[in-house]
Order: structure tokens, then sequence, then C-alpha cells
């Protein structure tokens, strides 16, 4: 039985992989209207990836007796500037994710959940993988400019991005 305040934080927890998924389909959709295909896709993925991290975490509440609440959502923003300045905000708020992860498994081993905190163990891993993953991307982008050759590259490189690993997909069970 999951004590209220941990059932509590995770419901929050829910609500924040669900406004993520809700950014990044946006950020999708305003990178697929300036014909960024390329990111599209990924970001298509990230979005879609976000409703996994958002599934697992209901899945465990309602198992271990408590209830998972599906509330509303903060809309996300529907233009982001350049480019660049949505890779930006990408990784900043995979920053501000991880950090409510981390202040999760804290609470957890207040209340001695140690299941939980076990639990919690793969999201660690996987905001360790997605904040790497955001940075390369920065860095790449830095290297570009406002180069449109460059820009054209991206779209393309960021497309195998994609590609490989839908072919090598990683443990988001
Ligand atoms: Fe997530
Ligand atoms: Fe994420």
């Amino acid at each position: 039985m999951l004590a209220k305040n941990i059932e509590k934080a995770l419901n929050e927890q829910i609500k924040i992989e669900a406004e993520s998924s809700q950014v990044y389909l946006s950020m999708a959709c305003w990178a697929e209207v300036q014909g960024l295909e390329g990111v599209a896709q990924f970001m298509y993925r990230q979005s879609d990836e976000e409703r996994t991290h958002m599934l697992k975490l209901v899945k465990y509440i309602n198992e271990r007796g408590g209830h998972s609440i599906i509330t509303d959502l903060k809309a996300p923003k529907t233009s982001f500037g350049t480019f660049k300045e949505m890779f930006e905000e990408l990784y900043r708020h995979e920053v501000f994710v991880s950090n409510s992860i981390n202040e999760l498994v804290h609470i957890t081993l207040g209340e001695k959940d140690y299941a939980t905190h076990n639990f919690l163990q793969w999201y660690v891993a996987e905001q360790i993988e997605e904040e790497a993953q955001a940075k390369t991307i920065l860095d790449k982008i830095n290297l570009i400019g406002e180069d449109r050759g460059g820009l054209y590259l991206f779209d393309r490189d960021i497309q195998q991005l994609v590609i490989k690993s839908s072919v090598s997909p990683k443990s988001n069970g």
C-alpha cells in the first residue's frame, strides 16, 4: 500500500509526464509546418515516449493500491522562436523533469518505501539519457549557427537518430 504523500507525489509526476508529452507534440507540429521533417519526427517520438513514462506511473500507482488521477493539463506554447530556442527549451524541460524525479526519490527514502524507490530508478536512468541527448543536439546546433545548409543537414541527421533508435529501441517498458 502506498503512503498518501507518495501517492500524491507520483500523481504529480503523472501530470508532469503528460504535460511533457503535450509540449513535445506541440514542438513536433511547429517543426512540421516549418518543413523540418526530421525534427518533427524526433519530437513526435519524444512525445510518444513521454506518454509511456506517464502510463508506467499510472499502472504502478493502481497496482500498489493507490488511485492514479488523470487531470487537466497546462496548454503548451504553439510557437518556439528559432529551432535553437526550441531545443534549448527541450533541454531545460528535461532538467526540470530530472529535478522532479530526484525529489520523488528523496520522498521515498524518507518514507522507507524501497519498492517505489526501486521503481523510480528506471526514471533516474532515463533522465540521464534524455539530458545527454538534448545536450548533444544543442552542441550540434551551436556548431551550425544560422547557416541554412547546416540546418538542412541537421534535419537529416536528427532523422537518422530517430531511425537508429527505432531499430534498437531503448528499454522503456
Ligand atoms: Fe519523461
Ligand atoms: Fe523526457
